[in-house]
């Protein structure tokens, strides 16, 4: 039974057994965001290789990898590296078996496989979602990017206020076991940021990018932090500027 498939009979049966509990529209229009996200396409691994072949690819960079069949080995790049500290699958067949924090440390002193002058084409960080290290994580990721290359974001954009819980092991929620974190606040403040340019695929969760380069449509935040305390509620109702959501297909066809 493939990921999908699981969680549809994961929400029917909560949704049975629970009837007295969830039968209430609030939660079952909820549980839906979760159903109605997952049908959308293309998926993150089809974004990537699409924006390695625009620029021409040689050097990617995975933080937070799980089972690299799932994306990993389907991302095509000539040089292809891989950062996780095994926390969510026990093989963990990466490169650099440890923290995204541990593996830049390392980089930087030149401790590793690969030296510190390296620049990746594009790296995907996809590792711990919570804001302050996913901010981290773009920081030090921005340190090894050239010039024209991208930062690509997994889960920044959640459906609900509950799929972007601090807690990925509260589950006792419309949005059951589906989590994005908080990336969505770390993506939303380097918005500001105005040497940087950004834009955010409605799609699979929502996958953002960032780059140095202004690519059609990619632009940042000129005013200063609307959501100053970083309220979903406030997201939920400007995330299409506040994320600069758009759709990937008509992006494809305005880059030509
Ligand atoms: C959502 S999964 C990655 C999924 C994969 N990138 C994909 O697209 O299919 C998150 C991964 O991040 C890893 N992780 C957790 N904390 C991390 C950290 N501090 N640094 C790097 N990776 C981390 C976990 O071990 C887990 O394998």
């Amino acid at each position: 039974m493939n990921f999908l498939k699981q969680h549809v009979v994961d929400f029917l049966n909560t949704y049975r057994i629970g009837k007295q509990i969830y039968f209430d529209d609030y939660f079952k229009n909820t549980a839906q965001l979760s159903i109605s996200e997952n049908l959308k396409t293309p998926r993150r691994t089809d974004i990537i290789n699409y924006l390695i072949s625009v620029i021409d690819a040689q050097f990617y960079l995975e933080i937070g990898v799980r089972d690299p069949r799932k994306n990993f080995n389907k991302i095509q790049c000539k040089n292809k590296y891989s950062v996780d500290p095994g926390i969510e699958f026990e093989d963990n067949p990466v490169d650099f078996k440890m923290t995204s924090d541990l593996f830049f440390e390392k980089l930087k002193s030149d401790e590793l496989k690969i030296k510190s002058d390296i620049k990746f084409d594009v790296i995907y960080i996809d590792g711990l979602h919570i804001s302050s290290q996913v901010e981290k994580d773009i920081l030090n990721s921005l340190e090894f990017l050239n010039d024209n290359g991208f930062i690509i974001l997994h889960d920044c954009n959640p459906p609900s206020v509950f799929h972007q819980r601090e807690e990925y092991n509260f589950k006792n929620s419309p949005a059951k076991s589906f989590w994005n974190g908080t990336t969505w606040k770390a993506f939303y403040k380097v918005r500001h940021q105005s040497d940087l340019f950004s834009i955010c695929f409605d799609t699979d969760w929502g996958v953002g990018i960032i780059s140095r380069k202004q690519y059609p449509s990619f632009n940042n935040i000129k005013d200063k932090v609307q959501n100053e305390y970083y309220e979903f509620s406030v997201l939920n109702k400007h995330r299409k500027e506040h994320l600069n959501l758009h759709l990937f297909e008509e992006w494809t066809k305005i880059k030509k």
